[in-house]
């Protein structure tokens, strides 16, 4: 029977924590999740484990990377289904802080990061969300001062903030990216997609459908307009409001006009209802 993990809710008692689990120099690796965990985060486990001995699994609903119009409150939380989940995989420890060892009165200091993290894509619709995201990651670094840290492609655009701040800050942890595990029909797996009506459910593998579309265009020679465009057209044609469907150098992020230009990345954010969706793949 595995054994539950380890639970720690203040930094004091987080530290002690670390320390033990770095007693005979073992490493250490973090995945930090906002909890409602599905197989997508369970493989982001095994990675971690396959990279160091010891896996901490942070649970932190941020507030700071909401927006107030966003689902901060509304945040799927499955605290005792994730419990279940992390003792399965044989995490050792989870950080589940309580907001005030996140944030303590007063507290007043910012990350603003640049590069990767202003280049249109998600900063232009949710421009409050990288400074929220980096602030809260530089701290769960500081604090559990892990060896690597496993992060899903899924959020393309952020693994690459993530990654840069942490050279950048010179924050000592190697950044994992971890390809996004799909559900049998295409859909990334998400914790959002708990919001999908069952009708707009049949409909959410469109998106993955249409990126693949204009993958296919860009490998066979089309320009990246016409290819953006057969995709586009897929998108809306299933009902979805389009927040941008665009091709990037897979690191800079940066606009790229051909594939011989380097790495290219399809990403993709939609809103279908009231859920906004984001995938990306490579070309
Ligand atoms: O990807 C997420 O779940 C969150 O943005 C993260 C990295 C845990 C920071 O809150």
């Amino acid at each position: 029977m595995p054994r539950t993990p380890m639970v720690v809710r203040t930094v004091p008692a987080l530290r002690r924590a670390v320390d033990g689990l770095r007693a005979r120099k073992a490493t250490v690796a973090l995945v930090p999740t906002m909890g409602a965990l599905h197989d997508g985060h369970v493989s982001l486990v095994r990675i971690a484990r396959r990279r160091a001995r010891k896996v901490v699994v942070s649970i932190f609903v941020n507030p700071t990377q909401f927006a107030p119009t966003e689902d901060f409150g509304s945040y799927p939380r499955t605290w005792k289904a994730d419990v279940e989940k992390l003792t399965a995989e044989g995490v050792e420890l989870i950080w589940y802080p309580e907001l005030k060892a996140m944030y303590p009165d007063g507290f007043a200091t910012k990350i603003v990061p640049e590069g990767p993290a202003t280049v249109g894509l998600e900063d232009r619709f949710r421009p409050h969300f990288f400074g929220g995201v980096a602030t809260v990651v530089a701290k769960l670094f500081t604090q559990v001062r892990p060896d690597v840290a496993i992060f899903g492609e899924k959020d393309f655009q952020q693994l690459r903030v993530v990654t840069q701040m942490a050279r950048d800050l010179d924050l000592g942890v190697k950044v994992i990216g971890s390809r996004t595990v799909r559900e049998r029909d295409g859909l990334a797996m998400s914790s959002r997609n708990v919001y999908l009506s069952a009708d707009e459910r049949k409909v959410a593998p469109e998106l993955h459908r249409a990126m693949k579309e204009s993958a296919r265009r860009l490998r066979e020679g089309a320009d990246v307009r016409s290819a953006i465009a057969a995709g586009e057209t897929i998108i809306k044609q299933a009902g979805f409001d389009l927040d941008y469907l665009d091709v990037r150098h897979a690191e800079t992020l940066q606009p790229i006009a051909a594939l011989k230009d380097g790495p290219m990345r399809i990403l993709v954010a939609a809103r279908l209802g009231t859920t906004r969706l984001i995938d990306n793949i490579a070309v």
